[in-house]
C-alpha cells in the first residue's frame, strides 16, 4: 500500500506514521508513506497557498492551483488516477467496513485541508471520497488522515505480528471485544475470572462471546442491529 498525503504539515504525518506499528510496517516495506508539501507547488516565490474567500467571510481558503499540482505530481509518479480522500467533517463517517474497502487499493491519496477549507473547484476535480472521522471539527485533516492510515494499515497482511488478531477483535460480527486479563491473577484483591484459568478452551470461547454480547448491549446498543448473531447468541440474549 502506498499512501500519498497532500498537506501543508508533512512533518506531522511523517512523525506520526513513522512511529510504533505503522513505523515498523514502513521498515518492512509493507506500507509506503509519501508526505507531499502542498507549499512546494505554490508556484510563487513567497510560497503562498491561501487567499481570501470571494464574497467575503472569515478566514482564508487554500487555493486550487497548488492542491491540483501536488495531486498531479502523484498521478504522474504512479501512472494512473487513484482514489483521493478529502478529510472533512462534511464527509461520510469513517468506519471499519470503509477501512476494509480502502485497504484493497494499491495507492491512496489523502488531501488535508487547513484554514477555512479548500476552493471547491479543485475538490470537484480530484476528490473521489469525502470522509469524516466524527462529528467534531479539527483544525486540519492531518489527524484524520493518520487515523485512517493507522486503521487501514493494520488490515494489511504482515503489519500486525499476530495475523489472527485483526480479524478477531472489536467490530468482528459488529460486536465489541470481550474483556481481557494478564498476570498477576490477583491485582489489589481483584481476581481474574476463574474460567480463563480453567484451560477449557470451549468454555473460554463461549464466555468471551457472551461477554462481547453483554458489553455491546450495555455500551453500544446501536451496534446490535447490525450484529451477526448465531442461534446460540440469540438463545443467550433471550435468557
Ligand atoms: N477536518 C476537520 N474536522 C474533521 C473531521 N471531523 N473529520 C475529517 N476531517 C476533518
Amino acid at each position: 500500500m502506498n499512501y500519498h498525503v497532500l498537506t501543508l504539515f508533512p512533518e506531522m504525518i511523517t512523525n506520526g506514521v513513522n512511529t510504533s506499528i505503522t513505523g515498523r510496517a514502513i521498515d518492512k516495506k509493507l506500507i509506503n508513506l509519501n508526505a507531499i508539501n502542498i507549499r512546494d507547488f505554490s508556484g510563487n516565490k513567497h510560497g503562498q497557498v491561501d487567499d481570501y474567500p470571494y464574497g467575503g467571510g472569515a478566514g482564508m481558503l487554500m487555493q486550487p492551483g497548488p492542491v491540483y499540482r501536488s495531486y498531479e505530481s502523484v498521478v504522474e509518479k504512479i501512472g494512473y488516477k487513484p482514489r483521493v480522500i478529502y478529510l472533512t467533517p462534511q464527509g461520510e463517517t469513517f468506519n471499519q467496513s470503509m477501512a476494509e474497502d480502502f485497504a484493497k487499493e494499491k495507492d491512496l491519496v489523502f488531501l488535508c485541508g487547513h484554514y477555512e477549507g479548500i476552493d471547491e473547484r479543485v475538490l470537484e476535480m480530484i476528490v473521489t471520497d469525502n470522509v469524516s472521522i466524527g462529528d467534531y471539527v479539527l483544525t486540519g485533516g492531518e489527524l484524520p488522515a493518520m487515523v485512517m492510515i493507522d486503521t487501514i494499515s493494520r488490515l494489511i497482511p504482515g503489519v500486525l505480528n499476530n495475523n489472527v488478531s485483526a480479524e478477531f477483535e472489536s467490530f468482528n460480527d459488529n460486536l465489541l471485544e470481550y474483556p481481557q486479563y494478564t498476570r498477576p491473577d490477583t491485582f489489589m484483591d481483584k481476581k481474574v475470572p476463574p474460567i480463563l484459568l480453567s484451560g477449557d478452551h470451549a468454555k473460554v470461547d463461549k464466555w468471551r462471546r457472551e461477554q462481547s454480547i453483554i458489553r455491546t448491549i450495555k455500551r453500544r446498543p446501536d451496534l446490535m442491529e447490525k450484529a451477526n448473531l448465531t442461534k446460540e447468541d440469540i438463545k443467550f440474549i433471550e435468557k
